[in-house]
């Protein structure tokens, strides 16, 4: 007799529990995928040319991040410092060091650093540091505890949900604009009555429509 179903036929019913199985758990990667901190970069950490510390030169050294990111109150970016900045003390301090001969190849020879870029965003998302430090948006409330980092890590998902969280209910992340680089600041006991005032004296108004960061 002709056979009118090939053999795999037989095997139909075990595909379709497999499938059963299967899609599922490519649904569950696909999330974990998505959410985990691989996919957000939470816990990136590269390393450096230089193993430059901000624990030592923020955290005991006592510098300011505008000593080095100079630019971070008035432009979108906040720059990485150039090697002068670095030679400004390790012109002295620690001048034979084998660590820093990337640091003083580079000021002999005028090419810049390759520092490995931490933090990143797609070009499709719009963002400035400018706006956020004038409006008393603290560094560690997006970047952590840098004065107690070796290496630099990215500690925030920097996703479009964690961007929107803040600007949907920013007053609670707010400070005084000269607390903005203050690692240890910590809100004063009443914290309603520091609200109101950051609020009267700076009201902000954040974007939440789609044009305000995607331009
Ligand atoms: C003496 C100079 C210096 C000071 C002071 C300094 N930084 Fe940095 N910072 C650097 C250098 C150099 C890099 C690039 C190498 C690295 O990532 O370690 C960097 C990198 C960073 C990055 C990662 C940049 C990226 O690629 O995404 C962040 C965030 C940062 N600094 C924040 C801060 C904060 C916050 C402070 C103050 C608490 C601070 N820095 C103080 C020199 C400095
Ligand atoms: C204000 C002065 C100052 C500036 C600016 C500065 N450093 Fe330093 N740095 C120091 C001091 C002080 C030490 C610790 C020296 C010691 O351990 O005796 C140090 C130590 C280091 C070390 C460890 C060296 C070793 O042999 O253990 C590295 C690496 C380093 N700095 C990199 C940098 C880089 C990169 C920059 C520029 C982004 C920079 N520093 C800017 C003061 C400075
Ligand atoms: C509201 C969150 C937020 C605050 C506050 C903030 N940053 Fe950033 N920072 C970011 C994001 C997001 C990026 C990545 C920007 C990009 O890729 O365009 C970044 C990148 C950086 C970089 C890498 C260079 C650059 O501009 O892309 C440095 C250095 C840096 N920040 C330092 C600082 C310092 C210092 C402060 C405090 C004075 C600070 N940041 C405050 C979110 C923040
Ligand atoms: C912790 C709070 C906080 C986080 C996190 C945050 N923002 Fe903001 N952002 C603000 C506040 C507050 C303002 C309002 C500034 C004002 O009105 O003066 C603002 C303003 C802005 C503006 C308008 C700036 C201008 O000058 O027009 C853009 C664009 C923006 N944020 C993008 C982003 C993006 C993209 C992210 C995520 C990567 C982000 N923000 C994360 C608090 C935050
Ligand atoms: C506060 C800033 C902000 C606002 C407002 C905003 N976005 Fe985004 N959006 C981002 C950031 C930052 C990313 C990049 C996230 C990442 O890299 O994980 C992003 C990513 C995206 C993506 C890429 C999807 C993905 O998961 O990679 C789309 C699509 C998008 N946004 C659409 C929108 C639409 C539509 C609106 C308005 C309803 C909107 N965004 C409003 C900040 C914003």
């Amino acid at each position: 007799m002709a056979q009118i179903f090939p053999p795999w036929w037989n095997k139909l019913p075990l595909a379709a529990a497999l499938a059963g199985v299967l899609v599922p758990a490519l649904a569950v990667a696909g999330v974990w995928y998505f959410f985990s901190p691989w996919y957000t970069d939470v816990g990136y950490r590269p390393a450096q040319p230089v193993p430059y510390s901000h624990k030592l030169h923020v955290g005991e050294l006592g510098l300011d991040c505008r000593y080095c990111h100079a630019s971070v109150e008035i432009s979108s970016v906040a720059n990485v410092p150039p090697t002068q900045t670095c030679m400004n003390c390790h012109q002295v301090v620690k001048r034979d060091s084998e660590v820093l001969a990337p640091i003083r190849d580079s000021a002999s020879s005028g090419r810049p650093m390759r520092w490995i870029r931490v933090h990143e965003l797609p070009d499709y998302a719009y963002f400035t540091h400018r706006s956020h430090v004038a409006a008393g948006i603290g560094c560690v409330t997006c970047h952590g505890r840098v004065d107690e980092m070796v290496t630099v890590t990215q500690m925030a998902p920097l996703s479009m949900g964690w961007c929107l969280d803040c600007h949907r209910n920013p007053a609670p992340h707010r400070r005084p604009v000269s607390e903005v680089t203050n690692m240890k600041w910590t809100p004063p006991r009443h914290p309603q009555l520091r609200l109101a005032q950051l609020e009267r004296e700076r009201p902000v108004n954040p974007p939440t429509d789609c044009s305000g960061c995607h331009r």
